[in-house]
Order: C-alpha cells, then sequence, then structure tokens
C-alpha cells in the first residue's frame, strides 16, 4: 500500500483538460434581488489551493491505481462530464447526488447504479429525482472499448463528481483521488435505500449518526450539506419541512417569512413536481451562500436548516456564512475525497462490473 502524495492540490479541471468550455452563470435570486452567480468572486475557484496531508490512507487505493492498465481513464471521465455537463448545465449538480446517494447505502460501490426494476436501491423513493444514470453508462462503455474490464464503475462515479464540482457550470474545487474501488457484486433493496439515505425529515441526531455510521465525522456532514448551494429540489420534497416550519416557527425552526411565502406560492402553483432551487440567492455559484442563506432562515431544507440551530453544527455553519468562500470550498474538497473512501470495497471483496446496471454473471 503506497501513502498518497503529502500534498494534493486543486487546480482548475479546465485548466487541465485544457478544455475552452465557457459557461455564463448568470441567476437571479429566488424574489429576483439576488446576487448573480459567482459575483463575489468567490464560488469558482482561482489559482490553487492546498489540502493538508491525507491522514489515513486506504489500504487498496492508490492514486497511480490505473497508471498502467488504463492511463487515459481520468481524461475520458472528465471529458464525458464536460461534454454532458456543457448539454445540460444542472446535470453537474445532479451527478453530485448520485455520488451521495451511492455512498449512502453500503459505500461508494456503484450499487445505486444496478438496474433491477422495481427491487433495487435505484427504485427507492429516495431515487425518484436521481439523475445522471446514462452518463456513467456511457463513460464505461467507452472504459471497456479502450481499457476492457478494468475500470470500476463506482471508481467513474466517483471521479465524474468530482470533475462535475470542478466543471464550468459549478466552478467548484479540483482534488486528488484515490482509485481502486471494486463494484458490490448484488444489489440492495428500495427498501434499504429509504431506510438509511437522508430526505429531509430527520433530525441533526440522525444526521450525525448517519455521517458516524459511515465513517465521517460533524465537521463533514456540515461541510458536504454545503452541496446544496447549488442544484434543486422538488416541491414534493421541501413541503412537509416547510409546512412544520411555517406552523412551529421559533427560532429553532427559522424560517424567513418572504422566503416561506415565496415558497408556497411557488409549491402551490406547481405541485409536488415543481423545482425550487437550493439556494435561492446565487443558485448556480458554488459559495458560502447557503450558509449564509441558513443564518438568515432562508434554508430550503429542513434538515439544512436544523444544522444552524443546534449546538454541534451551528458553530460550522457560522464559521462557514462569515469567513471567505475558501473556507467552506476547501473543506468540501477534504470532505468529498473522504466520502468517496470510506467504506468502499477493494481487492476481492467486490468486482469490476461490465455494465454499471448489471453484475457480471
Ligand atoms: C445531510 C443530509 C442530506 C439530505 C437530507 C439531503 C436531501 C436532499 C433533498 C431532499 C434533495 C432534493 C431532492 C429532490 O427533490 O429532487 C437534495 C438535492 C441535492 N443534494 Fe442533498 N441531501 C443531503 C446531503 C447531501 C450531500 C452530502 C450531497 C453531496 C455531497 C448532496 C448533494 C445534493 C445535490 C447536488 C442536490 C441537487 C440535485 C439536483 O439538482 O439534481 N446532498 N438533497
Amino acid at each position: 500500500m503506497r501513502t498518497p502524495r503529502a500534498v494534493s492540490s486543486f487546480l482548475s479541471l479546465s485548466g487541465l483538460l485544457l478544455l475552452a468550455v465557457s459557461v455564463a452563470a448568470g441567476s437571479k435570486g429566488y424574489g429576483g434581488d439576488g446576487a448573480a452567480a459567482g459575483s463575489n468572486g468567490s464560488g469558482g475557484q482561482e489559482g490553487s489551493y492546498k489540502v493538508p496531508a491525507y491522514q489515513k490512507p486506504v489500504a487498496g487505493l492508490d492514486e497511480r491505481y490505473y497508471e498502467k492498465s488504463c492511463p487515459q481513464m481520468e481524461e475520458i471521465v472528465g471529458r464525458a462530464v464536460m461534454k454532458a455537463v456543457k448539454a445540460d448545465e444542472t446535470l453537474a449538480a445532479s451527478i453530485i447526488r448520485l455520488f451521495f446517494h451511492d455512498f449512502a447505502v453500503g459505500g461508494v460501490d456503484g450499487s445505486i447504479l444496478l438496474d433491477v426494476p422495481g427491487h433495487s436501491e435505484k427504485y427507492a423513493q429516495a431515487s425518484r429525482t436521481l439523475r445522471g444514470f446514462e452518463l456513467i453508462e456511457e463513460i464505461k462503455k467507452e472504459l471497456e472499448a479502450k481499457c476492457h474490464a478494468t475500470v470500476s464503475c463506482a471508481d467513474i462515479l466517483t471521479a465524474a463528481a468530482r470533475d462535475a464540482v470542478a466543471s464550468p457550470a459549478v466552478r467548484g474545487p479540483y482534488w486528488t483521488l484515490n482509485y481502486g474501488r471494486k463494484d458490490r457484486k448484488g444489489y440492495f433493496s428500495a427498501n434499504t435505500a429509504d431506510r438509511d439515505v437522508p430526505m429531509g425529515g430527520q433530525s441533526v441526531t440522525q444526521l450525525i449518526s448517519f455521517f458516524e455510521k459511515n465513517g465521517l465525522n460533524i465537521q463533514d456532514l456540515v461541510a458536504l450539506s454545503g452541496a446544496h448551494t447549488i442544484g434543486r429540489a422538488t416541491c414534493g420534497a421541501v413541503r412537509p419541512g416547510l409546512c412544520k416550519r411555517r406552523k412551529e416557527g421559533g427560532a429553532l425552526l427559522l424560517l424567513d417569512r418572504q422566503y416561506g411565502d415565496f415558497l408556497q406560492r411557488k409549491c402551490r402553483a406547481g405541485g409536488d413536481g415543481e423545482y425550487v432551487e437550493l439556494d435561492g440567492e446565487t443558485p448556480t455559484a458554488f459559495d458560502n451562500q447557503y450558509y449564509k442563506n441558513l443564518v438568515h432562515g432562508k434554508g430550503l431544507l429542513d434538515t439544512d436548516q436544523k444544522l444552524l440551530a443546534d449546538s454541534r453544527t451551528g458553530g460550522f455553519v457560522r464559521s462557514y456564512a462569515n469567513q471567505r468562500s475558501q473556507a467552506f470550498v476547501g473543506q468540501f474538497a477534504q470532505s468529498m475525497r473522504r466520502l468517496g473512501e470510506a467504506q468502499v470495497l477493494t481487492g476481492n471483496e467486490g468486482e469490476v462490473r461490465r455494465k454499471c446496471s448489471a453484475v457480471n454473471y
């Protein structure tokens, strides 16, 4: 087992791939008065960041895992993600979420990608609005053609999520990855996913224990929840928490009145399938606005807003809200890497699937 490089530098993916894709990331606030995305200049990464040494190397994972067997792996994944996100910017957030949902049940093992109609994780209520499956399968197909039976679906999804964060549509950080994850040989049931994947109704204690059970800590929970600085939620997922907050009110379940009215109007008109931006102020900027929103009672999900009031998480929320975006961005990158290495299968514990949607036979 090799110790990963002591220091990983963040570089812009676009710089790495030399792909000159420029995307205008304009945005409107939820009420029309939000700042333009990236207008504070803190969302996208300029120059490079340094992360501290990664403390606990995972046996079987290595930065150079595909160096000989599939040296073009990262380039193939990166190009495919860039192309897909250029065609549909909303896909970037969806790929990041797909990665989180894969992690949430059994670690990042490609189990979310298995397609057993009506039975597997993909068919859970919690998976209803997941997207990005086709992109991962397309990448897999290309990698099978170039490096047969070599690159796992779990590694593809991990790299794709990282590249989605760094893509021009999101302009978040880029971090180096260790590879060597194997794919799970069986599927988890839809019921298991609905039991395990947090979807907005949990208490902070439940969220903390979910993260801790999966090898992550409270700071990871707060930093990774910052993924909600981009992307969308459906009114169906938002409504229960919103009704509760409106009814109960009070400091604990703070809800800005104007924001609450806006959400009620939007969801009443559009129904459960209507989309609402998770960060109503700068919905497409990868910045610390999500935390500022929580401080002002403008968290969209009940679980997000609760992070402010709880003494175990509130300090992190305030600190990310008060510092420059870089503090959050750096921790997010680190926590994403931890998320991608927690509970993974390596060596003989899994397989390299030929197709991401089915186990080998
Ligand atoms: C802490 C517990 C979490 C809860 C309760 C939660 C819940 C949710 C819910 C309810 C949605 C909207 C789903 C819909 O209606 O379509 C959502 C969206 C999203 N979540 Fe989370 N989430 C959590 C953590 C995370 C983490 C750790 C990440 C990534 C690191 C993440 C990334 C995203 C993204 C990017 C979206 C937007 C997806 C899109 O626009 O397609 N979430 N989340």
